[in-house]
């Protein structure tokens, strides 16, 4: 049955991150604008609108507004990789974003820096609401499917011993971070940081002003070091897209 409450717009950055939810869907129609292609059909019992934005804050929030203004999406969620900001978060764990602040936003002197000017805010934080169901989708397929969906051999290359999941802060900008001397400077801005990546917070941004709920669900593919490219590419060909379709398709199940 339909769960008619909602219509979720999903969006990852890449191909990789998203492999196989619209294969998935019952009555998938697609239009394209923007030269993104948005596939709207119904997923496990619920309408949802799938969409790759590319990397980056540019093109994540012109692919947010667009789900919000022409598709008319009731949540927003985005799913992909992200780097490790901190020691206790592994490779194949999963960091669900309770805020998200934009790392290169610096309007110095005329707002304080990593403030969104006119917006008094430098954090941004998600829906609660989803983020209890995301938590629960996601201890799920950890606790159910990684044995069986992610192939031996792949669990021991990306040594996915016991994946754990993190709730906490999320930066995002403009820039891949792959050395341990950038990443020490953004914990001194956020010592509190678990992930870095290059969407998140410009969704929230834009959600943020048309008061639209959203969360951001994250797995992290590498430790935003020297290695983090090599890390990055084999983790998403081999393992963020099985992370992604289990955890949504519980998602659709648990949600009322
Ligand atoms: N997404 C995944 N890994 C990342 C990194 N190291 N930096 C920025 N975005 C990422």
């Amino acid at each position: 049955m339909e769960k008619k409450s909602y219509r979720f717009g999903i969006i990852s950055a890449l191909q990789e991150e998203q492999a196989g939810l619209i294969t998935q869907m019952l009555n998938a129609k697609t239009v394209t604008l923007g030269k993104r292609d948005y596939v709207q059909g119904n997923l496990w019992g619920v309408d949802c609108v799938c969409v790759l934005s590319r990397l980056g804050k540019v093109a994540s929030s012109a692919t947010a507004a667009m789900l919000i203004e022409r598709f008319e999406v009731s949540h927003l969620l985005f799913t992909g990789v992200a780097g490790s900001a901190d020691p206790e978060v592994r490779v194949g764990d999963i960091v669900i974003a309770s805020e998200l602040v934009q790392h290169d936003m610096d309007t110095r002197p005329l707002f304080p820096r990593f403030e969104i000017p006119l917006t008094g805010l430098s954090r941004f934080p998600s829906d609660t609401g989803i983020n209890r169901y995301l938590l629960e989708a996601a201890s799920s397929f950890l606790e159910q499917d990684l044995l069986t969906e992610i192939s031996e051999e792949s669990r021991l290359d990306f040594n996915l011993q016991q994946p754990r999941i993190h709730q906490g802060l999320i930066a995002s900008g403009d820039e891949f971070i792959a050395s341990v001397a950038r990443l020490q400077e953004l914990k001194v801005d956020f010592p509190d940081l678990l992930a870095v990546e290059m969407e998140g917070a410009a969704v929230a941004q834009v959600c943020h002003e048309f008061d639209v709920p959203f969360s951001v669900i994250r797995t992290i593919s590498d430790n935003a070091n020297e290695d983090s490219a090599v890390d990055f590419l084999s983790f998403i060909r081999h393992v963020a897209s099985v992370y992604a379709f289990h955890t949504m398709r519980r998602l659709c199940a648990l949600l009322p």
